[in-house]
C-alpha cells in the first residue's frame, strides 16, 4: 500500500488513542492503516504485536497524547519500541495532541519540565521524527534533537469559518488569553475582521479569572473566541461569557484540540444556553466520543492536513507549502 511497489513504502499505523483520524489518513492517502494487535495484559501492562514486516519501509505511528494521558503515552512509546526491533527504515511519530505539553517551564521551584521528558522518552523510544499539530507553544520542538514538523489547524478552522459567510466587518476574532494572541491573530489573518483580547489570570489548574478586554469593541459584532486548547473550558467559557457581557450579537468558538476534561462540557452546555453560544468547532485531533457532543459542536478533520504532511515527508519534500498564505478576500 501507500507506495510505488519498491521495499521504501509508506505504512501507517495507529494507536489506541485516536483510530479514526489515523483511519481517516490513511483513506486519505488512498490505503489502509497498517495491521497492528494491542491489548492489555490482565495486570493493566500493554502488550503490541506488529502483524506485517516493515523491514526497510517509512513508517508512521498516529497517537496523540490524549486522556487517559499516561496510558496513551506508555502505548506510544511501546509502539515505538516495537517498530524500532522490526527494522524500518524510518519512524515518525505523528501526534495531533501532544499531552503534557503545558509543562514546558520551571515557572516555580521543584517542579519537572515534563513536556521536555516526554520529548526526551519519544526520542530514546526510537523515534526519528516527529510531526505535531498546534503544539502549545512552538519552542516546544526544541526539546527534540530530531526533527519536528509542526502543523496548525488554523486554515482548516478558518476555511470552515469563511464557509459561514460572516462579513469581515462584523466579525472580531477574541484571543481568550495573552498567551493566545500569536494564533488568534494567525486566524483573524486566515478570516478578516478585527481583533480583541482578554487579559485573564489564572487561579488555579481548574480556576481562571477574565479581566479587562483589550482592543475591537465587540458590541453588535459576530465573536470568534480562538484558542489551541479547551480542556477544563475554564478559559473558553470566561471569554465567551466576557463576549456577551460586552454586547456580542453572535459568538464562536474555534480551538484545535478538543480534550473536554473535568465540567467541560457541563460548562460548555450552560454557557451556550446563557450566552447564545452558537457554535463551538473543534478538530479531530483527539476523539470526541458521543456523550461529548453537544448539538452546536461542530468537528473539522484535520485527517487531510495529516495525511498531506506524511506525503509530503515521505516524498522528501518541504511541508511549507502547506502553510503559505493568502489573504481572506483570495479565499472567499
Ligand atoms: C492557555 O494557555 C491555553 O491556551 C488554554 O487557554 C488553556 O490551557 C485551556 O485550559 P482550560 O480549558 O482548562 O481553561
Amino acid at each position: 500500500m501507500f507506495g510505488n511497489g519498491n521495499n521504501h513504502k509508506l505504512k501507517i499505523f495507529s494507536g489506541r488513542a485516536n483510530r479514526p483520524l489515523a483511519e481517516r489518513i490513511a483513506v486519505d492517502l488512498g490505503g489502509a492503516l497498517g495491521r497492528i494487535d494491542i491489548r492489555d495484559f490482565p495486570d493493566g501492562e500493554t502488550s503490541v504485536r506488529i502483524d506485517e514486516d516493515v523491514r526497510g519501509r517509512d513508517v508512521f505511528i498516529v497517537q496523540p497524547v490524549c486522556t487517559p494521558v499516561n496510558q496513551h503515552l506508555m502505548e506510544l512509546l511501546i509502539l515505538i519500541d516495537a517498530f524500532k526491533r522490526a527494522s524500518p527504515a524510518r519512524i515518525t511519530a505523528v501526534l495531533p495532541y501532544y499531552g503534557y505539553a503545558r509543562q514546558d517551564r520551571k515557572d516555580k521551584g521543584r517542579v519537572p519540565i515534563s513536556a521536555k521528558l516526554v520529548a526526551n522518552l519519544i526520542t530514546k523510544a526510537g523515534a526519528d521524527r516527529v510531526l505535531a499539530l498546534d503544539l502549545h507553544a512552538a519552542q516546544i520542538q526544541g526539546f527534540f534533537d530530531i526533527p519536528v514538523d509542526h502543523l496548525y489547524a488554523v486554515k482548516e478552522l478558518a476555511k470552515h469559518m469563511r464557509s459561514l459567510n460572516i462579513p469581515p466587518d462584523e466579525l472580531v476574532v477574541l484571543s481568550p488569553d495573552e498567551g493566545s494572541i500569536k494564533k488568534a491573530l494567525d486566524f483573524q489573518k486566515n478570516v478578516g475582521g478585527d481583533i480583541a483580547i482578554i487579559n485573564k489570570q489564572r487561579t488555579s489548574a481548574t480556576e481562571v479569572k477574565q479581566g479587562h478586554l483589550i482592543g475591537a469593541p465587540l458590541d453588535g459584532k459576530t465573536v470568534v473566541v480562538y484558542d489551541d486548547l479547551i480542556s477544563t473550558a475554564g478559559t473558553i467559557v470566561g471569554a465567551v461569557r466576557v463576549a456577551h457581557a460586552h454586547g456580542a450579537k453572535n459568538i464562536y468558538i474555534g480551538a484545535t484540540h478538543g480534550v473536554l476534561c473535568g465540567k467541560a462540557i457541563d460548562k460548555l452546555k450552560e454557557v451556550s444556553r446563557d450566552c447564545n453560544l452558537t457554535q463551538i468547532a473543534v478538530t479531530d485531533s483527539v476523539p470526541i466520543p458521543p456523550e461529548k457532543m453537544l448539538p452546536n459542536m461542530k468537528v473539522i478533520s484535520v485527517a487531510g492536513l495529516f495525511a498531506k504532511a506524511i506525503q509530503r515527508i515521505h516524498g522528501n519534500e518541504s511541508i511549507s507549502a502547506l502553510f503559505s498564505d493568502e489573504s481572506p478576500a483570495e479565499k472567499r
